[in-house]
């Protein structure tokens, strides 16, 4: 018994030391890496002077929108639990998501970030641009649904097609937006490295210009996710 102990000790640790030699030569290789791509000024995600990345401002967007999906996810338990929403807070989400997310955060993606990559070699046929097209489609065809499921809910108090369309909506743009961040984020912050205050400037004229156009300011939009949060955690 106690030989078998000291056998199978002595097989772990010939184990845990093949493995610590295996996850060295690992991280010594990734770090390697990184120093090179450091040094060649590609990888700048590792850089520890980075002031800013060219998705920085983007990255801010997809916390904002966090934050409303969390109001939705809030606005799904209530309903579940036979609360009334008010149709103010309906109204609200709904523009947030049309003129927010849809219009600004999307046109910045559309009009700056996807051209960005494109020019810097990723094809917008059949790869990430294509695929992020199509899913912002999508948020427009679910926000749409969402406006005509909430009028109905506030017309007849009948929620389970809101409910349904709430958690579809949920379920479409948080997949969405970890994508972006977890892949399509990482891979522009590689190829547009270098090119940070050009990007950032661009996307926060192109900001601007959505704003204008819906004639709110980014204070009105993060005040107004506070507001809603604030208003169903009192119903
Ligand atoms: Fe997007
Ligand atoms: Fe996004």
């Amino acid at each position: 018994m106690h030989e078998d102990n000291t056998s199978r000790n002595i097989f772990t640790s010939a184990g845990d030391l093949l493995l610590a030699g295996v996850l060295c030569s690992q991280t010594f290789m990734t770090i390697k890496l990184v120093v090179i791509l450091n040094q060649l000024n590609y990888y700048k995600p590792f850089s520890k002077i980075r002031a800013m990345s060219p998705t920085d401002s983007l990255r801010k967007d997809h916390v904002l929108i966090e934050k409303m999906i969390n109001a939705l996810r809030t606005m799904s338990t209530l309903l579940r639990n036979g609360n009334s929403i008010p149709p103010t807070i309906l109204e609200q989400t709904i523009e947030f998501s049309t003129n927010f997310t849809n219009t600004c955060h999307h046109g910045k993606e559309e009009e700056s970030l996807f051209p960005s990559l494109e020019k810097n070699g990723m094809p917008k046929e059949g790869g990430p641009i294509a695929r992020m097209l199509y899913e912002h489609e999508i948020t427009k065809t679910l926000t749409d649904n969402l406006r005509k499921s909430a009028e109905l809910y506030i017309s007849t108090h009948k929620s389970e097609e809101l409910l349904s369309d709430i958690d579809k909506y949920i379920n479409h743009v948080t997949l969405h937006l970890a994508k972006e961040n977890q892949r399509l984020f990482v891979m522009a912050d590689m190829l547009l490295a270098g090119q940070d205050e050009t990007v950032t400037n661009d996307l926060e004229n192109i900001e601007q210009v959505k704003l204008n156009s819906s004639k709110k300011t980014r204070k009105y939009y993060e005040d107004l996710v506070e507001r809603i949060t604030l208003q169903e955690n009192s119903l």
